[in-house]
């Protein structure tokens, strides 16, 4: 059963919140949505680097008036830091600008072909030194899991990728689970763009839940973490409210099924070929 608050636990044994906020984007409304938020039950977020708004979820971190470890935070290592070597740096300066003591999960962005085993060492290295409570990568397909496996002394603990009922990623989602890779589900939403699909409709109105509370339970009933956008209070809620219905094997059969291998040119791009 999965209850309100469920955690998965990373392969050296840290409990990663099943729910997060994700705040691509956010800009001014970043601190307001975390309060939110957190104020909804959520107890984990997911920025980076590249989303400008590392200085204001530490503002919502600091402010929140919860325990800095109730609230787990992740954040990224942009590609221009992979090209220019620059990865510590890169690190130095988040934790510098989130000002929240630490940071729990840090992750390489994307998989920069000529760069991202060398960033792996070195995210390893800060592993070791007890600056990051765990690591992982986003946008990893299996042959770059594959390629870092020659040289890592740790696998990542968790593989973010683009998940939603357009690209269900069936093949690398147990690839990862079967190596103890936890799997967090981006743009679980697909930035908005999936919710009017008629399956979706039709089993929201079947659940009495809406199309994104379907999406979101489907992705807690495989086994992912996911970490819906919104800075709307009542959605914000909404995306976290997934507790009190289960969806019938055959009603994940007809989502599974909605799969067209759909990468979403709004909220990332493919992750074999990145050119930003
Ligand atoms: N690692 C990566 O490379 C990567 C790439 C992309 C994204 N991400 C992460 O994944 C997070 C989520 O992805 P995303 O932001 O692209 O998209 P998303 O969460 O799939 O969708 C967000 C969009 O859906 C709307 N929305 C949210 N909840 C809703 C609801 N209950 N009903 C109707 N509409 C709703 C939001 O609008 P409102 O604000 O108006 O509610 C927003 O426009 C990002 O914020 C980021 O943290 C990671």
């Amino acid at each position: 059963m999965i209850t309100k608050g469920a955690a998965l636990k990373l392969a050296n044994g840290v409990e990663l919140p099943q729910v997060g906020l994700g705040v691509y984007k956010l800009g001014d409304k970043t601190v307001a949505s975390i309060h939110a938020a957190l104020a909804a039950g959520y107890r984990s977020i997911d920025t980076a680097t590249r989303y400008q708004n590392e200085d204001l979820v530490g503002e919502a971190v600091r402010t929140c008036g919860l325990p800095r470890g109730d609230v787990f935070v992740t954040t990224k290592v942009w590609n221009d830091a992979q090209r220019e070597h620059r990865q510590r740096q890169a690190f130095e300066d988040s934790l510098r600008v989130l000002d929240i003591e630490y940071i729990d999960m840090y992750m390489v962005h994307w998989a920069i072909e000529g760069c991202y085993t060398e960033t792996w060492k070195i995210l390893e290295q800060l592993y070791e030194e007890k600056l990051v409570r765990a690591i992982g990568v986003c946008n990893f397909e299996i042959r770059h899991l594959e390629e870092l496996a020659k040289y890592a002394n740790i696998m990542p603990m968790v593989n973010q990728i683009e998940i939603h009922p357009k690209n269900t990623r069936k093949e690398l989602i147990r690839y990862c689970q079967e190596r103890g890779i936890v799997c967090e589900a981006w743009a679980p939403l697909g930035s908005g763009t999936v919710l009017e699909e008629p399956v979706l409709t039709e089993l929201a109105e079947k659940y009495g839940k809406t199309p994104a509370q379907v999406i979101l339970r489907w992705d807690l009933q495989n086994g992912l973490a996911v970490i819906p956008r919104s800075s709307n209070p009542v959605r914000i809620a909404q995306n976290i409210d997934l507790y009190d219905f289960e969806l019938s094997e055959e009603d994940l059969a007809r989502i599974n099924a909605l799969n067209e291998n759909w990468i979403n040119p709004l909220s990332g791009g493919d992750p074999n070929n990145v050119t930003f």
